[in-house]
């Protein structure tokens, strides 16, 4: 089933980081939508990954957008940075923001667009006091901190319930979902109302190249959103 309306916003992490530009303009000529930036402090999650100094050398050689998904304890000291290297969206952990709402308001008075991410054990209600500051929900299919896991389908339902959150809201709120999203796993999550699929292994492990495995994901998901 085509689903022209969902975006696909490949992670980089299984890029080979010595030809990372070329990466990023392949992805982009290949359909992806967005690029997604897996950002890990090394303390939130048990891995250590990209500065923004690598972002920032990458902007000028595509022009979709850049979103960072920082998996950082107490970013509000980084976001600033990840901002200036480029990133048109923040994407912050509901669980490493003791201040939410501030930090939030933050991104968004730096003149990009705020996110909120749910941790696979994180339930719905805890951020439904923010739902008028963000543009993006991601809610999370794997545990973060590593690529390559298998999808938790036991997520649908709170895929779901964001999906009727944002419905409630009246606010165009993209709901993303992250993590182990492949042709076989991309239409329940879908289905249960995600419209931005991000997509790390699925993309780089495609024997036929991007240009093949971004379009196959996009065609395996199902619309919801008229
Ligand atoms: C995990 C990251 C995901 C991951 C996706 O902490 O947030 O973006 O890299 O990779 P796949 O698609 O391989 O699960
Ligand atoms: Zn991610």
């Amino acid at each position: 089933m085509s689903a022209p309306d969902i975006q696909i916003s490949p992670s980089v992490l299984p890029a080979d980081f010595s030809r990372l530009g070329e990466t990023v303009q392949a992805l982009e000529a290949g359909g992806a939508d967005r690029i997604h930036w897996d950002v890990m402090d090394g303390v939130f999650v048990p891995n250590l990954t990209i500065g923004p100094d690598v972002i920032h050398s990458c902007r000028p050689v595509v022009e979709i957008p850049f979103e960072a998904h920082l998996m950082v304890i107490e970013a509000d000291e980084l976001i600033p940075r990840y901002v200036e290297a480029g990133c048109d969206m923040i994407l912050v952990h509901q669980e490493a923001c003791t201040h939410l709402h501030r930090t939030l308001s933050h991104i968004r008075d730096l003149g990009v667009s705020p996110g909120v991410v749910l941790n696979p054990a994180t339930p719905a209600t805890t951020i439904e006091h923010v739902m008028d500051l963000v543009d993006q929900i991601l809610v999370m299919t794997v545990n973060p901190g590593f690529g390559g896991q298998a999808y938790l389908q036991s997520m649908e339902p709170k895929i779901s319930q964001v999906a009727e959150m944002i419905s409630v809201s009246g606010r165009d709120i993209d709901l993303e979902v992250d993590g182990g999203l492949a042709v076989d796993t991309v239409a329940g999550a879908t289905a249960a109302g995600a419209n931005v699929v991000v997509a790390g292994s699925a993309v780089f492990k495609d024997p036929e190249g991007f240009a093949h495995a971004i379009p196959a994901i996009r065609d395996a998901g199902v619309s919801t959103r008229s």
